[in-house]
C-alpha cells in the first residue's frame, strides 16, 4: 500500500516536470531562457532598446520590418546567437554577403546603436542576440502589432556561418514543400509557418526577388496564371523584365507599414507578391485554411504570431558559458 502510494507520488512528480520546464527554454549551454534574465543585472535593458528602435522607426518607417526579418533570418542560421551581424574578419565570412542578405538584409547600424547605448550603461553585459529578439518585439508592436515577453539569457555566436545562412532560409521560389521542410527542420511546424509569414504584412521586397513570377515562372516563358492578373500588369511597370532589379515594393499594397492581417487578405485575392507567399494558398490545404482564419480574424492571427515568435526565438541559443557576450556586434571579442 505504502509502497503503491509512494509510486503514484513518483508518477505524479514526473508528471509534472514537463510543466516546470515549459516556461524556461533550454539552451545549449544547460542554462535557459527567461524574460527577468536581465532585471538584476541591467534592469534599463528593454527600455534602452525600446526607445532606440522607437526613434530608428521614426527617422525611417520601414526599419520595424528590417529589424523583424533580421532576427529571423538571425535564427535561422545555428540559432538565434546574432551570427548574422558579425562582419568578414581572420576566419569569419560574414553571412551578410549570402544570397538571402546581401543588398537586402538592413538594420545593422540600429542594432550598433541599440549595443552602444547598452554599453554605455551595463558594459558586456545584454547579447546581441537579446537585441535583436528585443528589436523585433518591440518594431512588430510600434507597427500596430501584438507584444509578447521575451524570453532572455541568449549569448552570442564566436561564428558565422555563410552556407547555412544560403541553405536554411527559405528562397522566394522555393516550392511549398521546400520552405516547410526548412521550417520543420527548425522546430516550427505549419501554423508557425503561415502565421510567421504575416510579418510580410509590412516591408518591402526588390523587385528581384519576384520577377520569374512575371515573366518566366516555370521556365517556360509564361507567368505565374495564380497571380492576379491586374496586380502583376502593376508590377510589371515597375518591375521590367529586364533591369530595375532592386526597385521596392510594398509586400502587403493595403498598408505596408500597418502590422495588421491584410498580408491574409491580400493572398485570399491571389494579390501575395512573393511566390512563397502564394503557395500558401495554392499548394496545401491546411495552410490554406489557416490564411483563411488569419484573413478573418485579426486577434487569432495576433496570438498565434506572438507564440511562434517565442517559438522561433527560441531556436537553439547559446547559455551558460557557450558563446560570448560581445562588446561589439559586428566582431567577436578578441
Ligand atoms: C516563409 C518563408 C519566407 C520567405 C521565402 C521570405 C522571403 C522574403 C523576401 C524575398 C523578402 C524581400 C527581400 C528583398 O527583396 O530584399 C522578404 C522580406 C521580409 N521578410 Fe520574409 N520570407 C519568409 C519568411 C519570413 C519570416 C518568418 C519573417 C519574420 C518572422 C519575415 C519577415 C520579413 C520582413 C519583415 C520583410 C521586409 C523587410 C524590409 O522591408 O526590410 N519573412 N522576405
Ligand atoms: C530561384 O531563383 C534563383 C535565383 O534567382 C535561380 O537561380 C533559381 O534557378 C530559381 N529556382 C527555380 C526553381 O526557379
Ligand atoms: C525562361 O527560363 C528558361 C529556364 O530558366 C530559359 O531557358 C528561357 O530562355 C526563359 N524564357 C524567357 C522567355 O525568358
Amino acid at each position: 500500500m505504502v509502497q503503491s502510494k509512494s509510486i503514484v507520488l513518483l508518477l505524479s512528480l514526473l508528471a509534472f516536470v514537463p510543466f516546470c520546464m515549459s516556461h524556461k527554454i533550454k539552451g545549449g549551454g544547460g542554462g535557459y531562457l527567461y524574460p527577468q534574465f536581465y532585471d538584476k543585472s541591467c534592469p534599463k535593458a528593454q527600455e534602452i532598446v525600446k526607445s532606440v528602435v522607437a526613434k530608428a522607426v521614426s527617422r525611417d518607417p520601414r526599419m520595424a520590418a528590417s529589424l523583424l526579418r533580421l532576427h529571423f533570418h538571425d535564427c535561422f542560421v545555428k540559432g538565434c546567437d546574432a551570427s548574422i551581424l558579425l562582419d568578414n574578419a581572420g576566419n569569419i565570412i560574414s553571412e551578410k554577403g549570402s544570397n538571402p542578405n546581401r543588398n537586402s538584409a538592413r538594420g545593422f547600424e540600429v542594432i550598433d546603436e541599440i549595443k552602444s547605448a547598452l554599453e554605455q550603461v551595463c558594459p558586456q553585459t545584454v547579447s546581441c542576440a537579446d537585441v535583436m529578439a528585443l528589436s523585433a518585439r518591440d518594431s512588430t508592436v510600434i507597427a500596430g502589432g501584438p507584444s509578447w515577453v521575451v524570453p532572455l539569457g541568449r549569448r552570442d555566436a564566436r561564428g558565422a556561418s555563410l552556407s547555412g545562412s544560403n541553405q536554411n532560409i527559405p528562397a522566394p521560389n522555393n516550392t511549398f514543400q521546400t520552405i516547410f521542410t526548412k521550417f520543420n527542420l527548425k522546430g516550427l511546424d505549419i501554423v508557425d509557418l503561415v502565421a510567421l509569414s504575416g510579418s510580410h504584412t509590412i516591408g518591402f521586397s526588390r523587385c528581384t526577388s519576384f520577377k520569374q513570377r512575371l515573366y518566366n515562372q516555370t521556365g517556360n516563358g509564361k507567368p505565374d496564371f495564380t497571380l492576379d492578373q491586374s496586380y502583376a500588369a502593376q508590377l510589371r511597370s515597375r518591375c521590367p523584365k529586364s533591369g530595375g532589379d532592386q526597385n521596392l515594393f510594398t509586400l502587403d499594397y493595403v498598408s505596408p507599414f500597418k502590422f495588421d492581417n491584410s498580408y491574409f487578405k491580400n493572398l485570399l485575392a491571389f494579390k501575395g507578391l512573393l511566390n512563397s507567399d502564394e503557395v500558401l494558398v495554392t499548394k496545401n490545404q491546411e495552410s490554406l485554411q489557416l490564411v483563411k482564419q488569419y484573413a478573418q480574424n485579426n486577434q487569432l492571427f495576433f496570438q498565434q504570431f506572438a507564440k511562434s515568435m517565442v517559438k522561433m526565438g527560441n531556436i537553439s541559443p547559446l547559455t551558460g558559458f557557450r558563446g560570448e557576450i560581445r562588446k561589439n556586434c559586428r566582431m567577436i571579442n578578441s
